[in-house]
């Protein structure tokens, strides 16, 4: 398992090398709209709009990497995994976000333009259950994230009518979420089998009202390696009791996914198994040397691990950002969002079941 994984990362990889310098251009997309729901790993500015709220990266060193050194409010030195898969999927980076839409006011569901190629509604320290990420002061849950779906889909069936309506059948649903859930029970309650087991069903429904609102085409991310982020591990172990529970979460989801195509009329989707797409990595550091020298220390913080602190104005930034795993105390640099989301686009089984990404946006409902 762990051996095809990474045989495919070492073809995407020399794939990367090849395109590198050349243009490269992508076929007219199958995609009409890309919709993202999640947390951070899918966020590309949505807590900057929210006051309040203290999961921001809307300033440097994030976005250090990005044209003009701009921060974005991405958790990254650049892009994140959602801006390269929308590249592969044929847009120009992740759709923007939803509050940048609104009205001055993020209480009045007013949107002056409606976009038609997709918005991305993830939000910082969030997650499936309500409560997740309270300790932020203010994230947009994966509730609320569903209700601004919710209100787009009735503004564009009101000013696009049916045609953009059946667009939304057509459209890829993005969903990047879990981690936050487990991170924030397990510093209280240390998890298990009955906590995730309520998180998937929290999932489903969830899923359930998604379709309910048109939704049929599914790119899951699971929960990667979360008790090997630098924040969570020592410079030996990772948090092994975290891990398990990612892998619980995979397996568990990956049943919930079955159930609801079967049930569901229509229903399409790609699974992704992030724990092993990155624990691939980590186990293998020599194997994987040639594109990361560093897989443990976070490239932007203080102290141990680089990871006592958040990144922040002030932190200690690594010069080589090509060469680490990690950018911050929890989230991927550019350059690993870059492979992981060529991995989603066009990895195989059993790392993406029962298809990938880019199988999934050419598929017909
Ligand atoms: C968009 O939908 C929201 C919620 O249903 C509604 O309050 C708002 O007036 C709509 N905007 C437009 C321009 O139709
Ligand atoms: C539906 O999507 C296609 C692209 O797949 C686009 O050309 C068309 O304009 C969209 N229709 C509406 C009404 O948005
Ligand atoms: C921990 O468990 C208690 C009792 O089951 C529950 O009320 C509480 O919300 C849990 N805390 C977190 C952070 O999930
Ligand atoms: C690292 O953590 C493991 C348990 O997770 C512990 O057994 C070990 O002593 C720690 N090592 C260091 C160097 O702190």
């Amino acid at each position: 398992m762990a051996k095809s994984a990474f045989l495919f990362l070492w073809l995407n990889i020399i794939l990367y090398l090849c395109m590198l310098g050349s243009h490269i251009s992508y076929s007219q997309s199958h995609v009409p709209a890309l919709y993202i729901f999640g947390d951070s790993t899918a966020d590309v500015g949505t807590n900057h709009y929210l006051p309040g709220s203290r999961a921001k990266a809307d300033f440097l060193p994030n976005g250090i990497d990005f044209s003009c050194s701009k921060p974005t409010g991405r958790f990254s030195n650049g892009y994140n995994t959602i801006d390269f898969l929308a590249q592969h999927l044929d847009f120009d980076e992740s759709p923007p976000p939803f509050l940048s839409y609104l009205d001055s006011s993020i209480s009045q569901f007013l949107i002056t333009n409606v976009p038609t190629k997709g918005i991305n509604f993830a939000s910082g320290g969030s997650g499936l259950m309500d409560h997740t990420g309270e300790k932020w002061g203010r994230v947009i849950s994966f509730t609320e994230q569903v209700q601004q779906f919710s209100s787009v889909r009735s503004n564009i069936s009101e000013l696009l009518g049916a045609s953009a309506v059946a667009n939304i059948s057509k459209s890829l649903f993005i969903i990047s979420v879990g981690s936050n859930d487990i991170f924030d029970h397990f510093d209280a309650n240390h998890t298990g089998r009955k906590y995730i087991s309520t998180l998937i069903s929290t999932y489903e429904t969830h899923l359930r009202n998604l379709y309910d609102l048109g939704a049929r085409k599914f790119g899951i991310v699971s929960v990667g390696a979360i008790g090997c982020c630098p924040v969570q591990r020592n410079s030996s172990y990772c948090n092994e009791a975290m891990n398990e529970d990612a892998q619980l979460f995979y397996s568990a989801l990956r049943s919930l996914l079955r159930k609801l195509s079967s049930e569901c009329k229509g229903l399409m989707y790609a699974l992704a198994d992030s724990y092993q797409m990155s624990k691939v990595i980590i186990d293998h550091p020599t194997r994987f040397r040639h594109v990361f020298t560093e897989m443990k220390k976070a490239c932007c913080g203080k102290g141990k691990l680089n990871a006592q602190e958040a990144c922040k104005p002030g932190s200690d930034v690594c010069k080589d950002r090509t060469t680490y795993l990690f950018w911050d105390q929890y989230h991927p640099t550019e350059r690993a969002s870059y492979f992981a989301a060529l991995e989603l686009y066009a990895g195989t089984d059993p790392e993406l079941v029962p298809m990938n990404f880019g199988d999934l946006a050419c598929h017909q409902p």
